[in-house]
């Protein structure tokens, strides 16, 4: 019998529908991811993925961006409720804000995002729209280390999705959002694993 890595334990940010964060919620109730949500942090209020959190008995809570004169000080907010939780991994589920790197050293090497595109072409907002604009015939989604620009980071792990030509936006979109729900999952079951480990923070051996 092999012996089983601890729980990992998850702090999840969101800040919209959630269906990733379900993806997740729904691995870890099935037994495929050894993992347990500890908190779910939506920068905005009554979305719908704070719904699914509760649910599935998860503490959820909004700390509006808004309500702080600075990112600095939004951030040491969410820092200070991810770690009363003793979250060790922070995941962004459709986290609509750009860390800053306050909270990127408070979990060094430790946060992930998932992406509706391959990197590094498509960053922002509107990765499928821009997908079809270009009228690539390939795209995807990616899950990344996160650092402080916009969708960059290191690559962990990447899927491809076939663009259709009878493709609109929101059947691409349901296409790639059904394979970021796989993706997600599978790189939390590598990162439980140990398969995946924490990037080595600047200076240290093995970093870049
Ligand atoms: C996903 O497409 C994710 O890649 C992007 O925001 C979207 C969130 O979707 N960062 P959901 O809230 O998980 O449904």
């Amino acid at each position: 019998m092999t012996a089983r890595n601890p729980p990992l334990s998850l702090g999840v940010l969101v800040s919209g529908t959630g269906s990733n964060l379900q993806a997740v919620l729904d691995a870890i109730a099935s037994g495929s991811l050894n993992a347990r949500v500890r908190i779910v942090i939506s920068n905005r209020p009554n979305v719908q993925a704070l719904e699914r959190a509760r649910s599935a008995g998860v503490p959820a809570l909004t700390i509006p961006h808004k309500d702080f004169a600075t990112r600095e000080a939004f951030d040491r907010a969410l820092v200070s409720a991810l770690r009363e939780a003793e979250v060790s991994w922070v995941v962004l589920a459709g986290f609509m804000r750009v860390l800053t790197p306050e909270f990127l050293s408070a979990f060094p090497g430790r946060i992930v995002n998932v992406h509706p595109a391959l990197r590094p072409v498509c960053p922002g907002v509107d990765a499928a729209k821009q997908a079809l604009a270009y009228g690539v015939k390939i795209t995807g989604c990616t899950v990344h280390f996160v650092d402080q620009g916009v969708d960059s980071g290191k690559i962990i792990a990447q899927r491809a999705v076939l663009v259709d030509p009878s493709d609109d936006l929101a059947s691409l979109s349901a296409r790639i959002h059904a394979a970021e729900h796989q993706l997600f999952v599978s790189v939390l079951q590598d990162i439980a694993a140990g398969r995946v480990v924490a990037l080595p923070a600047e200076g240290q051996p093995g970093s870049e």
